[in-house]
């Protein structure tokens, strides 16, 4: 694996299975009664979030203290960044410091990509701005293959505010390089303007979107992204385009439901089927942890399934 991981881009069909296949290992070790192995004593971990994040954020810090990794949280309200210190200023502390990997977070696409350049830190994209989101393409690929074996040829849609969203950015990039047929939905206001040439089919409704799926994946509206709103109201997005119980007669019987949080009950997805039998929501975030500990692991050097056992 090359120093950082940064999007899906840069990724192969080899490197990503090789990822999940290591994950499928490092999974087992949550399942323990003793969580912990020592593979990365003595190697640092600088977790930077300059956005708000619960799921990603934790699954780091998690998969770092299981991997027995020293972690360290950086708080940007209690930072010199207040004084007006700059990111690269800021990484170059860091860079003295000697950290092995940095994790970050970023509202601006390609801070990470801009780091990795001056840093001889691993840097890890845990979301950059609409750009990328590599991990959780990576963890929503792991569940989709513990319940569809053949990941080739399945059929993947999704659904919302395509253009701002940096999941849809590296699910779409690493579902068609799997050879995933991906169909995307949402209000014409959230769609890329030349959607198609992501490889994409486009649906003219939700009912079309959705039937005859192997996946259906709901996003929230980002609306943090811009300052003016895409669609005038929750209630009206929902009604067209919120996945609903009266929807459900149009979905095979074996397709799962997806979502990478946060969840907005209501808007884009009905509550009894985020909580539903068909939702595997709460998998994915589970997988976040096995997934984080993989890429840690093969950043690290660490790649044998031997290193990780106690
Ligand atoms: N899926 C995801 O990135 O969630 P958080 O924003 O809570 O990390």
């Amino acid at each position: 694996m090359k120093k950082d991981l940064l999007g899906i881009a840069d990724l192969t069909p080899f490197e990503i299975s090789m990822i999940l296949d290591l994950a499928e290992s490092t999974k087992s070790i949550s399942e323990r009664t003793i969580k912990k192995v020592p593979t990365l004593r003595g190697r640092t971990v600088v977790n930077l979030f300059f956005e708000p994040s619960t799921r990603t954020r934790l699954s780091f810090e998690v998969a770092q203290k299981r991997l027995s990794a020293d972690t360290v949280n950086f708080s940007v309200s209690g930072s010199s960044i207040s004084k007006g210190e700059t990111l690269v200023d800021t990484a170059k502390n860091l860079a003295a410091m000697s950290p092995n990997v940095i994790v970050i977070r970023h509202s601006v696409a390609g801070y990470p990509h801009r780091l990795a350049k001056i840093m001889d830190a691993s840097i890890v994209n845990a979301g950059d701005g609409f750009h990328e989101h590599p991990t959780q393409a990576l963890l929503d690929l792991m569940t989709i293959r513990e319940r569809k074996p053949k990941i080739e040829g399945l059929k993947v849609a999704i659904v919302g505010d395509i253009a701002r969203s940096r999941v849809a950015g590296s699910n779409i990039l690493c579902l068609t390089k799997m050879g995933v047929e991906v169909t995307v939905m949402g209000p014409s206001s959230m769609l890329p303007l030349h959607v198609r040439r992501l490889g994409v089919n486009v649906a003219p409704n939700l009912k079309e979107a959705i039937i005859g799926k192997d996946v259906v994946m709901l996003l929230r509206i980002q609306a943090e992204r811009d300052a003016a709103p895409r669609f005038p109201s929750p209630r009206e997005y929902n009604r067209y385009f919120g996945l609903k119980m009266e929807h459900i007669k149009y979905l095979k019987s074996d397709c799962i439901i997806m979502h990478p949080g946060p969840i907005n009950r209501g808007v884009e997805i009905d509550p009894e089927i985020a909580d539903g039998p068909l939702s595997v929501i709460l998998d994915q975030v589970a997988n976040g942890v096995a997934v984080r500990m993989a890429v840690l692991l093969l950043l690290l050097g660490g790649r044998s399934i031997y290193e990780i056992s106690d």
